[in-house]
């Protein structure tokens, strides 16, 4: 069903690779990668131990495709390769980063229980499509807005989207940026915090790769996408030598962490960010700006391959999303579901949503998991777990979970065609954080990523190559947008 010539790299190759897509030409040698010994951790009871895994799997290798070694290719064996294609992502772009952005090599994720990750050097979206279509800034620069200057350190992340669907996006759709999902395609609404009752922050980051293909063809304004002739096409990362990692981009939910109201901090990625909420009219916001420690609740990654050019759409989760997860010491409570709460499950809170509220405990958001995570990817989690909690019994990244990948079964179907989508697998895959409203099993309404992005198109009209970044662009000609 799918052309299976694509080799694998070679798990074992880690070195020569370490830096590939990342750009790290300056960064040392790598001698070790991959193969620092773990810490002497004394082991809970609680956990069975794991068996170390195979030497080069926890690697800052961003894999450039999946690696299809199984024989017979069914179903179950493909979905397997693309979610081991999921986790060793995950892995790799969350791996301790140097100063520049490139991975360590000489650190393993997790060995200092958390870590500044490689992606946070990715580019924001709003660094990229600037007012009047002005183009970005290199590489590797971040811009704080006015209100987020001098109230803290210089190197904190800056976390800018207050909802899932940005307002140049729902500006571009036509629906005056309302945080409403009546009027506007995507359905989407706040997810709530059950510990502190405030909203979940967004981001979404874009890899070199993206970033570089988005310059050269000056799709960063309406009047390059106008001068723009092709169809849009982002690099696709492929298992041949010399091949690029791709386009990838990134989708990420964090939210408030405090102690002092139940968190967990220990089982959270945490970073300390500027949470900038921008000026509205709905309900009226004034733009402001606050330090906080946020901790990672949802991860998408999207990434482009040759086996997949439709994409391959990994989706990821903190473990006590809706449940507490495994080991969770005594008093853990789920950070979207309470038991007691009587709020209807799986539905917006009440109106104005004002991004800066703090909810009582009866609106605060109650989530429920609609299609549970099948057996083969709960065991592959574990095991991935259990490597990962191997290097360290403090590692944060232990309280992951890969909810599933997306992946075209008919690739290679015409991406303009009636069944451009390339008949997606699983039919349907939602991220509790990020489509909560939008779970389940109706055709054309249930979230299915592959389905959804194959809408997006640029600020023309034009299919953009499943990104809905390039509809963010805005006018040379003055007049905002
Ligand atoms: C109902 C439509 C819809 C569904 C379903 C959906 N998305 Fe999206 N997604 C969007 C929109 C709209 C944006 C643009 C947000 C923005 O740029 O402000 C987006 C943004 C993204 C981005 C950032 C890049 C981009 O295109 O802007 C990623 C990555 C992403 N989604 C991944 C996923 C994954 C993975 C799934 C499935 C688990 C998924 N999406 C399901 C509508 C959807």
């Amino acid at each position: 069903m799918m052309r299976l010539s694509l080799r694998t790299l070679g798990a074992v190759v880690v070195a020569a690779l370490a830096c590939a897509g990342v750009g790290c030409a300056t960064a040392p040698p790598a001698p070790q990668a991959g193969a620092t010994p773990s810490p002497a951790a004394t082991p809970l009871t609680d956990t069975a131990t794991a068996p170390a895994p195979p030497p080069g799997t926890l690697s800052p290798d961003i894999p450039h495709d999946a690696n299809f070694d199984d024989n017979p290719q069914t179903l179950a064996a493909v979905q397997k390769d693309f979610d081991v294609f999921s986790w060793r992502s995950f892995v790799a772009l969350n791996w301790p980063a140097l100063p520049d952005g490139s991975p360590d090599p000489n650190k393993v994720i997790g060995a200092d229980g958390d870590n500044r990750v490689v992606w946070d050097g990715y580019k924001e979206p709003y660094e990229v499509f600037l007012p009047g279509g002005a183009a970005p800034a290199p590489w590797g620069q971040q811009q704080l807005p006015e209100q987020c200057r001098n109230i803290g350190p210089g190197d904190a992340k800056l976390i800018q989207m207050t909802q899932k669907v940005s307002d140049s996006v729902l500006n571009a759709r036509g629906s005056g940026g309302a945080l409403d999902g009546s009027n506007q395609p995507f359905n989407t609404g706040p997810l709530v915090d059950q510990q502190n009752g405030r909203y979940v922050r967004y981001e979404i980051r874009i890899n070199r790769d993206t970033f570089d293909y988005i310059v050269g063809n000056t799709l960063y304004n309406k009047e390059g996408q106008q001068a723009f002739t092709q169809m849009v096409n982002f690099p696709s990362g492929a298992n041949t030598p010399g091949a690029p990692v791709g386009s990838i981009v990134i989708k990420a939910a964090w939210k408030v962490i405090d102690p002092a109201q139940g968190d967990q901090p220990g089982r959270f990625h945490k970073v300390q960010a500027y949470v900038y909420t921008r000026a509205s009219n709905d309900p009226p916001t004034q733009p402001s700006c606050e330090l906080k420690t946020m901790g990672l609740v949802g991860f998408h990654i999207a990434h482009k391959t040759a086996s997949a050019p439709q994409w391959v759409w990994s989706t990821f989760e903190q473990v006590d999303n809706v449940r507490v997860g495994p080991n969770a010491p005594p008093g853990t409570r789920a950070n979207f579901f309470d038991p007691n709460s009587k709020y209807p499950a799986n539905t917006p809170p009440p109106r104005p949503w004002n991004p800066n509220a703090v909810l009582p405990p009866e609106q605060r958001s109650q989530v429920q998991r609609v299609i549970p995570i099948d057996e083969a990817t709960a065991a592959l989690n574990a095991q991935w777990q259990g490597w990962l909690r191997g290097v360290n019994k403090d590692s944060v990244w232990q309280y992951y979970e890969l909810v599933s990948t997306q992946w075209p079964t008919q690739p290679k179907n015409s991406l303009t065609g009636p069944k451009a989508a390339g008949e997606p697998a699983p039919v349907f895959l939602a991220n509790t954080t990020l489509e909560t409203y939008i779970q389940g099993r109706t055709p054309n309404v249930s979230s299915s990523c592959i389905m959804c992005h194959n809408n997006a198109t640029t600020t023309n009209s034009k299919f953009s190559d499943f990104t809905y970044l390039l509809e963010r662009a805005q006018s040379t000609k003055g007049g905002g947008r």
